[in-house]
């Protein structure tokens, strides 16, 4: 395990903590019940990972069939992580720094109604109610999704491009970041009662960002609406950057002239920055970046300059240092 720096509050977080190390005793105890070796935790396969065979036979059959090959990923081969895998290993703080516990504590989470503000530097604001939001439309976008910690996942979003709701509200000229706001409910959410996170969760991108084609609005996954383990009934998908960048249960988006202050960059400025684009060879201060654990395989690979999105978004960034603009 490596040491938390003193200087950092205590961030009781995957987040921060390679997977391959960050099994809990339990865990341990539960894969040594189970007979499973140094071979398994060697190959940083934890545990709770589910396999490929749990995909149920409800969930679409063919979940790489989205029309436009630039929306799909382009790894030869490539398939989709099961129904299983995408909604029983998840990143939700809200709820629980657990990511098996995440499922059967979000089952409850009430989604309906909802509603989205959408205000600040813009012409016409406007409060989105799920209606309004189904409205957008409904695309299929099959993208990996790279999380800090080194592990991926290949997910079959539904949704609509953030830019559609954006230009719904006309961004004045003055707007140069857009700011996201999720869902804050303790009644609801036993994850919130943590006092190490200055909830609500935030996040934030610059408004060219914002509106690229492949910057998403996720309400749905693999034909169905979206589980609120993954973030219902909309989540940001910013395939490009490390999934904490795509917050889920947004409930209020912002327009505004300054860089917003994202909850992790305010935990730990160090360790995750504004931009976070994935970048196999800038090292997370205290791991490698440079492979991942695809949920499902033993084997790591690795890691994409971009999550592999580089011929799309490089351009987005030149002249720019993405050393120190982390
Ligand atoms: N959004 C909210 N509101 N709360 C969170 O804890 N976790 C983030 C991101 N969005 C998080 C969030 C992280 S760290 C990751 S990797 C992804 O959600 C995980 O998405 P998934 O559970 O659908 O795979």
């Amino acid at each position: 395990m490596p040491r938390v720096r003193p200087n950092i509050p205590r961030i009781a977080s995957s987040l921060i903590t390679p997977e391959s190390v960050y099994m809990s005793r339990r865990r341990l105890l539960r894969m040594a019940g189970l007979g499973l070796g140094a071979a398994a935790l060697a190959a940083c396969t934890p545990a709770s990972a589910p396999t490929r065979t749990s995909m149920p036979a409800s969930a679409i059959a063919s979940p790489l069939a989205t029309s436009d090959p630039k929306f799909k990923t382009d790894e030869f081969g490539t398939k989709a992580n099961s129904w299983d895998e995408i909604t029983r290993y998840n990143n939700y703080y809200e709820f629980s720094t657990d990511k098996e516990a995440v499922a059967d504590l979000a089952a409850n989470f009430k989604t309906n109604p909802w509603s989205v503000t959408v205000g600040g530097l813009v012409d016409k604001p406007k409060t989105f109610d799920l209606d309004d939001l189904h409205s957008l439309g409904e695309e299929e976008r099959v993208y990996r999704l790279r999380c800090v910690e080194a592990w991926s996942m290949v997910i079959p979003w539904m949704g609509f491009p953030l830019s559609r709701l954006l230009r719904e509200v006309q961004p004045t000229s003055k707007a140069k970041y857009v700011r996201f706001e999720a869902a804050f409910d303790a009644a609801q959410m036993p994850g919130v009662s943590s006092p190490f996170y200055n909830w609500p969760y935030v996040e934030g991108l610059r408004i060219d960002e914002a509106m690229h084609d492949l910057t998403f609005i996720a309400t749905g996954l693999y034909g169905k609406p979206l589980p609120n383990q993954n973030g219902a009934p909309l989540r940001l998908v910013v395939p490009w950057k490390y999934g904490f960048k795509s917050i889920k249960a947004i409930v209020k988006i912002d327009l505004v002239e300054n860089q917003p202050v994202s909850l992790w960059s305010a935990a730990a400025p160090s360790e995750y920055g504004f931009y976070s684009n994935v970048n196999p060879e800038r090292a997370h201060p205290r791991w490698s970046q440079a492979t991942e654990r695809r949920i499902g395989e033993l084997s790591r690979r690795d890691t994409l300059r971009f999550n592999g999105y580089e011929a799309q978004v490089a351009d987005l960034y030149t002249g720019m240092d993405l050393y120190a603009n982390y």
